[in-house]
């Protein structure tokens, strides 16, 4: 995947109009665009403990406050999953840093850049607008 030149800017397009989620993911941005901007692509900066801090944060709070708007939601059990794989992966993706993995960096970037194009943008918006329909608010 490709990664972005510079970093992401919230547009207004990417609102779900729920306050609680576009501040989410507005956050879920601020970390993704921080990673981008310490890591030189090979290399990983001692900063990156502190991306992955963020991380876990935003894993336990924030998709755990999701989790609990979407339980109406059909697709609920899928979309828990996917949160679930979400924390998975961060896992892995710390132990691989302790471990001193090549290009870590690069892999974070990639994996967080795909979950905001796939997850936040697709997903998330799909779960809302079923539940705005239903008369969700
Ligand atoms: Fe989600």
């Amino acid at each position: 995947m490709k990664l972005p030149a510079g970093p992401i800017e919230w547009k207004d397009e990417y609102n779900v109009n729920i306050s609680f989620i576009d501040e989410h993911h507005q956050k879920f941005i601020t970390i993704l665009n921080r990673i981008l901007e310490i890591s030189d692509q090979n290399f990983c900066g001692e900063k990156v403990s502190e991306i992955f801090f963020s991380l876990v944060y935003y894993a336990e709070h924030y998709l755990i406050r999701e989790e609990i708007y979407f339980k109406e939601y059909p697709n609920f059990q899928h979309h828990q999953e996917l949160h679930n794989e979400f924390i998975e992966r961060i896992t892995r993706l710390q132990q691989d840093y302790k471990n001193g993995k090549d290009n870590v960096c690069v892999e974070i970037a990639s994996y967080l850049y795909a979950w905001f194009e796939n997850h936040i943008l697709k997903y998330d918006k799909e779960a809302v607008n079923y539940l705005k329909e239903k008369g969700h608010n």
